[in-house]
């Protein structure tokens, strides 16, 4: 029987994929591949490559794979692009993510493990954040998670779909097969290396001036690989038949900006320029789960995400992949 992984060519999709391969699961990948990388995947993984939202390609792999579950990383990422173009968002991330749950009721799927994300909380007002924290979205991309949240809770109880929804803190580092390689790229550690190789002048750096030691914004830093194996722990939860839940992955413990540039700056031994710039609206001085919840339910332990070990594992990734995928 096999998972049905979509998204599974992107950076977050393809190390779960590997992580899943290795435990010995039968895994079937679908991809628009708009932003996803064929070259982060072994060459022989079932790759349907369209739209989550095409209900007959969706019914099509069912048929010819016997799928048992499903892990639905499909999402446009961007928050700025979300600001800028909500349609865009909503279409896709809600319009589509619903009709490819309608697609997987109607299928019969009992097991769906979700992406979300800690953009669903906003501007936190306690921190640690816990599952229980007030949600309010700061932009589209946010709410389009929040929102397809609730479509999962509303199809448990209506239809009985059982769900996990892991909201992410800050994914980064990467295996020795996969890294990360959005275009565009707006997270900060891949931008910091390309800054290190000299790819962009300077890393530019959104406000000093936060409430925090050195003024700027701090991040929860979660392992891709240690977020792949709460992927597969959830689907084991839900095997035994666990109840539907919300967990958030994070380590609780932030680093600022600047620490994460250190680090950089020492495990590649290069110069890392920094270019001040103003803050960005909506970026909030904090971020840092309180994941307990998730070690409760899941048993999940983080086992690579302190910082110098993520940043470590993206530099040696992007050392041999200087360009990202499409140059190799
Ligand atoms: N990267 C992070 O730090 C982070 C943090 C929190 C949550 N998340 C969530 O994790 C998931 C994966 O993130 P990622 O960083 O791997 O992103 P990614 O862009 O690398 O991967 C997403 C993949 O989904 C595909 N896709 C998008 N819309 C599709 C559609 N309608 N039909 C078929 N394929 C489609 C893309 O082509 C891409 O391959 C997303 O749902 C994202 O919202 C990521």
């Amino acid at each position: 029987m096999a998972i049905l992984v979509t998204g599974g060519a992107g950076y977050i999709g393809s190390v779960t994929v590997e992580r899943l391969r290795a435990k010995g699961e039968q895994v079937v990948v679908l991809d628009d591949l708009k932003r996803g990388h064929p070259a982060a995947l072994a060459g022989d993984i079932p790759v349907y490559r369209g739209n989550i939202g095409d209900r007959e390609l969706v019914a099509r792999i069912a048929r010819e794979h016997d799928l048992e579950s499903c892990i639905h990383f499909a999402a446009l990422i961007e928050v700025g692009e979300s600001v800028k173009d909500p349609a865009k968002y909503f279409e896709n991330n809600v319009g589509h993510g619903i009709s490819f749950l309608g697609a997987l009721v109607q299928l019969g799927m009992h097991r769906i493990v979700f992406s979300s994300t800690a953009a669903t909380y906003g501007d936190p007002e306690q921190i640690p954040i816990t599952e229980q924290s007030r949600k309010s979205p700061k932009n589209p991309y946010g709410w389009s998670k929040l929102f397809m949240e609730q479509v999962l809770d509303s199809y448990d109880t209506a239809y009985g779909l059982k769900f996990v929804a892991l909201r992410y803190f800050n994914a980064a580092g990467a295996t020795d097969k996969c890294g990360e390689d959005h275009r565009p790229e707006s997270h900060l550690i891949p931008n910091v290396l390309s800054a290190a190789l000299g790819l962009q002048q300077a890393i530019r750096v959104f406000g000093n001036n936060y409430p925090t030691p050195d003024g700027t914004p701090i991040r929860d830093y979660i392992h891709v690989a240690d977020l792949a194996d709460a992927h597969i722990l959830a689907l084991d939860h839900l095997r035994r038949g666990g109840s539907s839940d919300f967990l958030n992955l994070g380590t609780g413990r932030g680093y600022s900006v600047l620490e994460v540039i250190q680090c950089a700056r020492e495990i590649t031994g290069k110069e890392i320029p920094i270019q001040m710039e103003p803050p960005r609206a909506g970026d909030p001085a904090r971020l840092v789960a309180d994941p307990s919840k998730a070690k409760a339910v899941l048993g999940w332990e983080p086992r690579m995400s302190d910082l110098p070990s993520i940043v470590r594992s993206a530099w040696k990734w992007r050392l041999r992949h200087q360009q990202g995928y499409t140059a190799e």
